[in-house]
């Protein structure tokens, strides 16, 4: 497969290499409208390489937003995306085999909450995807432990609890590292950023070393979210 090309399309079923191709675009709907989030997912999903999903526990992080059951009633009438959840939570694993039995592909728990190890063997056991996130003032030595034991490096670019932040740049060095690190052991580990993505900061990323890009507001707020993903995912592919 041309690692340039992107799959627009991630299946439920089965196993799917979350590493495969550069450029991947991951919607979040926390800045969807809460009341047609169908709807909202139907206007980016020919598009959408996965869709991202902020859990908020309010104890992590001060928001609260959706869990399992939102999940679920959003797996039932999108049956092919590919669900990359983002637990923002203190205690995930009371609620990952809630997650997977909701339609959750992927679930990309915190550094910050400790027990890692446990956590990435109950993701790997329920046959979920393993996401690690590490919010911007944790240093890379913090997962670089887990990085031959994951699916996806998530190097959040604001700190985690609301859309429509400032992308922070001074993370890029970190994103740099963790490129570097991946790519000298040959790990197939997706390198997500999430927070502030834009058409002018998704570039600076994406040169840092970032394949897939998170973004909510860029989307959502945009007249036509479909086109956005298109621009979003086009200068990813023109600065790698
Ligand atoms: C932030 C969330 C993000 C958020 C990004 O706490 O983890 O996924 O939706 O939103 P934007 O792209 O608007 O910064
Ligand atoms: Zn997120």
């Amino acid at each position: 497969m041309d690692p340039r090309r992107p799959t627009h399309r991630w299946r439920a079923a089965g196993r799917v290499d979350i590493a495969a191709v550069a450029c991947r675009i991951a919607p979040s709907i926390l800045s969807a409208d809460f009341a047609a989030l169908a709807a909202a997912i139907e206007t980016v999903k020919p598009e959408t390489d996965l869709l991202h999903v902020d859990v908020m526990d309010a104890h992590f992080v001060p928001n609260l937003t959706i869990g399992p059951p939102v999940v679920r009633s959003l797996r039932r009438h999108s049956p092919d995306i590919y669900f990359d959840c983002h637990l923002m939570m203190d205690n995930p694993a009371s609620f990952l085999d809630d997650f997977k039995d909701a339609g959750a592909n992927g679930c990309t728990v915190h550094v910050e909450i400790g027990g890692t190890d446990d956590l990435i063997a109950q993701m790997r056991e329920l046959g979920l995807d393993v996401g690690l996130a590490a919010n911007p003032d944790m240093p890379f030595d913090a997962v670089e432990p887990f990085l031959d034991k994951i699916d996806l490096l998530l190097l959040m670019t604001v700190f985690p609890g609301f859309g429509g932040q400032a992308f922070i740049a001074d993370v890029m060095p970190k994103v740099e590292r963790a490129r570097a690190e991946i790519d000298r052991r040959g790990l197939r580990v997706a390198l997500q950023v999430d927070g502030g993505i834009n058409e002018d900061t998704l570039p600076v990323a994406a040169k840092a070393g970032a394949d897939t890009f998170v973004a909510g507001n860029a989307i959502f707020a945009s007249a036509d979210p479909a086109r956005e993903v298109q621009e979003l995912r086009r200068r990813c592919m023109v600065t790698v």
